[in-house]
């Protein structure tokens, strides 16, 4: 097993990146089979779902387009409850069904936030697709559509995912050893 060092916290391998990609496979043929005829709009929400996003989208064969999004709100390893405004949306989304692309669903804020934000832009459909949930964390009552991963409390990295801005370039998933 694989162990990391980033900042003042040890890693360990949790998710090779093989299961990963297995799942993430597994999504896109749902989202295949589900949204066909639909042509959605993927909104990847940055930073942390830029590498789940690279994969989903190359077994995605339906005609679709992608646009990239920013709504963070969190800093270190707890969720601050804090959230920020959406920037980089500049489609028109009304009567359109769009995908909300997202890293890790958490205490599930983020997402709620988003989801109100776009839905006052009067899509015909939002589905959300996550790499992760964390369901003992979860706040809110949130219909999530794709889960690759369901995954406990435990902070991690890798993949897309940052401690404190690093760790995102690790091809694997890793969690923190107290
Ligand atoms: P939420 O609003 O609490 O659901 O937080 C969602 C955001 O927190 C995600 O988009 C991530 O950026 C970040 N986040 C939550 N848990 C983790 C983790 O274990 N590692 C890295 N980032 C995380």
């Amino acid at each position: 097993m694989d162990t990391i060092q980033i900042k003042d916290k040890r890693f360990k391998t949790f998710i090779p990146e093989a299961d990963i990609l297995k799942e993430v496979a597994r999504v896109a043929n749902e989202i295949n089979h589900d949204l066909e005829g639909e042509n959605p709009l993927f909104l990847s929400v940055l930073n942390g779902s830029f590498m789940f996003t690279a994969d989903l989208m190359k077994h995605l064969t339906i005609p679709c387009e992608i646009s990239f999004v920013k709504l963070a709100s969190y800093a270190g390893t707890a969720s601050t409850g804090k959230v920020k405004e959406l920037v980089g949306l500049n489609e028109d989304i009304s009567g359109r069904t769009v995908v909300i692309v997202e890293d890790i669903v958490d205490t599930g804020l983020t997402m709620q936030r988003l989801l109100e934000t776009l839905k006052a832009r009067n899509p015909k459909e939002i589905r959300i697709a996550t790499l992760l949930v964390k369901p003992d964390k979860l706040q809110v009552d949130l219909d999530i559509n794709y889960v690759a991963m369901n995954i406990p409390n435990d902070f991690i990295v890798g993949y897309g995912l940052d401690y404190d801005g690093f760790g995102r370039n690790y091809r694997d998933i890793y969690t923190v050893v107290e």
